[in-house]
Order: C-alpha cells, then sequence, then structure tokens
C-alpha cells in the first residue's frame, strides 16, 4: 500500500522541516483517490473514531446510521442498554440494512429480502434456507465492532489493532478534562458536503490566521492575535483564544444572557476558548457557555461530510428561541466562510498551478496537524 503513495520522499520531508523552512503537504494529498484510499485504510480503519453522542440511541432500539465508512455504520442500542456498532450491510445479498438516518425498531430486517436480525446482531430470520446443506445461523449474523463511550461521546474502532479508548485518548488535555462533557446536551446537529478533501477542512481549524479577512466578526470577539497553542500530547493537539474585554462569549451579540456555564469553569478558564483536535477527524471547540464538535467524514478526495454541532450544558433551554439561536445564528455563518474558503482552497490546489506554498509563522497547529498526516504516510 505504501508503495502506491505517489510522493518524493522530500516532498514529505519539507512538512517535517522546521516551521521557518517547511512546506506544505504535496498537491496529492488533497486530490489523488489512492491517497484517500490509504487514508482511510491507515488512519481511520484504525482509529478510535467519534461516531455519535449517547442521546442520539435514548433506548433499547434506538438505532442511527453513522458515515463512518462508505456503506455507513448502523449503531443501535440493544436489549441490554449497551451499544452496537454493524456494517450497514446484509450478510446475504449486500444490500443496506436501513434507509434513512435514525428510527427505532425492535429488530433490524433487511429491506431486500427480509433477513432479520435481534438488536445484539443475531439472525434470527432468513427465509427459503431451510434446506440448504451446512448453513447455520450463527454464521451469518452481523458482527459488532468494538464500541466504547467517552463523555456521552460514542467511539466505534472499524478494524485493525488499536489500544482500548482510554489509552487512545490518554493523556486527556488537562483543560478539557476539567469540563463536564457528559452532561451535555445537544441542541443542534447540521451536516454540511463541502467540495473541500478533509484534511484542509482540519488545516483550517488548527489556525485563526484566517479570521481578519474570512470572519471579521468573529475576529472582533476572538482576535487571533490572543490564541496561543497548546503542547500536542498524544493524538490531541489544540490551541487557546483569550476573549476580547467587554465579551463574554462567542454569539451574535457576544452575551452569555441566561445561559449556564458549562460546568468546573474557573476563573482560570473565564474569558477563553479552547480548540482541540482529536486524531484524525474528531474536533471540539469549548466555549463559555457551549461546547461545539465537528466530524469530518471523507466521502472522496474532494469532497467531505462535515457534521457540525453545538452542546449546552443542562439547564439551557432550547424551547426559549432567545437561549441558543444568537450561538447558532453566529456559527452558521461562520461555518459557511470556512466552506467558502476551503472550497476555493481545493479549486486551487487541484489547478495546475499550484505547488505545495509555506507555512506563515502563526500557523504552527496546521503544520502540526500536517505533520501528523505525513507521520501516518510514513507508517510510524
Ligand atoms: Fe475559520
Amino acid at each position: 500500500m505504501k508503495a502506491r503513495l505517489p510522493f518524493a520522499p522530500d516532498e514529505l520531508a519539507a512538512v517535517r522541516r522546521p516551521l521557518a523552512s517547511a512546506r506544505l503537504l504535496p498537491v496529492a494529498a488533497y486530490a489523488n483517490p489512492d491517497v484517500l484510499a490509504f487514508e482511510m485504510e491507515r488512519i481511520f480503519h484504525r482509529a478510535w473514531l467519534c461516531v455519535a453522542r449517547e442521546q442520539d440511541l435514548p433506548v433499547p432500539g434506538s438505532w442511527m446510521l453513522s458515515h463512518a465508512t462508505p456503506a455507513g455504520l448502523l449503531l443501535v442500542r440493544a436489549q441490554d442498554r449497551t451499544l452496537r456498532a454493524f456494517h450497514n450491510v446484509c450478510p446475504h445479498r449486500a444490500s443496506s440494512l436501513v434507509r434513512g438516518e435514525r428510527g427505532r425498531f425492535a429488530r433490524v430486517q433487511c429491506p431486500y429480502h427480509g433477513w432479520t436480525f435481534s438488536l445484539e446482531g443475531a439472525l434470527i430470520g432468513a427465509p427459503h434456507t431451510m434446506k440448504l446443506r451446512n448453513f447455520r445461523r450463527e454464521d451469518h449474523a452481523l458482527r459488532s465492532l468494538p464500541t466504547s463511550v467517552w463523555e456521552g461521546f460514542v467511539f466505534v474502532r472499524p478494524s485493525g489493532d488499536s489500544p482500548s479508548l482510554p489509552r487512545y485518548l490518554s493523556p486527556v488535555p488537562e483543560p478539557l478534562a476539567r469540563f463536564d462533557l457528559a452532561s451535555l446536551v445537544r441542541a443542534r446537529s447540521v451536516e454540511h458536503i463541502v467540495r473541500a478533501n478533509w484534511k484542509l477542512l482540519a488545516e483550517n481549524f488548527a489556525e485563526s490566521h484566517h479570521f481578519p479577512y474570512v470572519h471579521p466578526e468573529l475576529n472582533r470577539l476572538t482576535p487571533y492575535g490572543r490564541s496561543a497553542s497548546l503542547p500536542t500530547r498524544g493524538r490531541w493537539q489544540g490551541g487557546t483564544m483569550q476573549l476580547a474585554a467587554g465579551v463574554e462569549t462567542v454569539s451574535m451579540d457576544g452575551a452569555t444572557h441566561d445561559r449556564p456555564l458549562l460546568a468546573a469553569r474557573d476563573e482560570v478558564d473565564r474569558g477563553k476558548v479552547y480548540d482541540f483536535l482529536l486524531w484524525p477527524n474528531l474536533l471540539l471547540s469549548v466555549q463559555p457557555d457551549y461546547l461545539l464538535t465537528y466530524r469530518l467524514w471523507p466521502i472522496d478526495c474532494r469532497t467531505t461530510r462535515v457534521v457540525a454541532e453545538i452542546h449546552f450544558a443542562p439547564g439551557t433551554s432550547p424551547a426559549k428561541p432567545c437561549a441558543t439561536q444568537d450561538v447558532f445564528e453566529f456559527w452558521d455563518r461562520t461555518n459557511a466562510q470556512d466552506r467558502d474558503a476551503c472550497e476555493r482552497q481545493q479549486i486551487g490546489v487541484e489547478s495546475g498551478a499550484y505547488a505545495p506554498g509555506r507555512y506563515a509563522e502563526v500557523e504552527d497547529g496546521t503544520q502540526r496537524f500536517d505533520q501528523m498526516v505525513v507521520q501516518a504516510y510514513l507508517g510510524k
């Protein structure tokens, strides 16, 4: 697989140099289907991937589809309340098992020939198989993938050897560990298809250098000059930003109104925003009174599905439109600005008129992400 990567050694070495002399990733990293195939196998399928919140699967029989793999993963709350994750593929004739995005069922029935499975994945109905030779139902069960929960986030490990989820996440960055993320309630989930390679979106998240040009409104609330990187630990990288004087939070009017601050926030954190990227594709942004998360799912090498969610502390009332609307409105605009920026980059990267550029001095976060990508390309 490694031999198929279309990179010259010096192109990857250039990303790994100190920032002052480094270059960005080679063009093929953003535009070559073989590179994406490698990334899916060697990066995504070997990672613990965040696929849902526990609140998505509240009772036995609750199900949802995650787009973590091309066919999708079917997430189910089983009868014993444990979470199961199955490939959304029928073992009979390979049809997708569910249509739609979420719902509730007593059992899983394939819409093609009616094979039926329990919530635990056992095959309990297979029409016209009684007289088959050597046909054992247990050989055709849905195989559950490893599933684990951290702070209310549901993670799945699609394949390969990987440590347990606690080991994968360790050490959780100290500022992030201070917040009671498990208690948060998601009030909004929006999906966008972005015409840009998934790494362009991650690189964009890792720097605030673009704020004054792309997000003048955001830059007034969290000026990019007041940002700082946090040390990279394990699979986490992050940074912090200081809110401008008199600003309580990032929203249309910069005020928290009656929204409670996130639990465990202390004086140290007041007036700060923390951004984290959990390798490879989960972005978290801790604001004073809410949490933003983004999950990046590559569709092909130039298209990415982004699931953008906003979570509040318990006690925030989404029933009162004024309680959350100013946050939603702010991030709808800001996320649209980022999507536009990344789509314009994708066009430029593929134009034939671009060779890997240089990192600006304040783009160390972007370089740190790219260096993790290069490590994966090199098999390290
Ligand atoms: Fe941005």
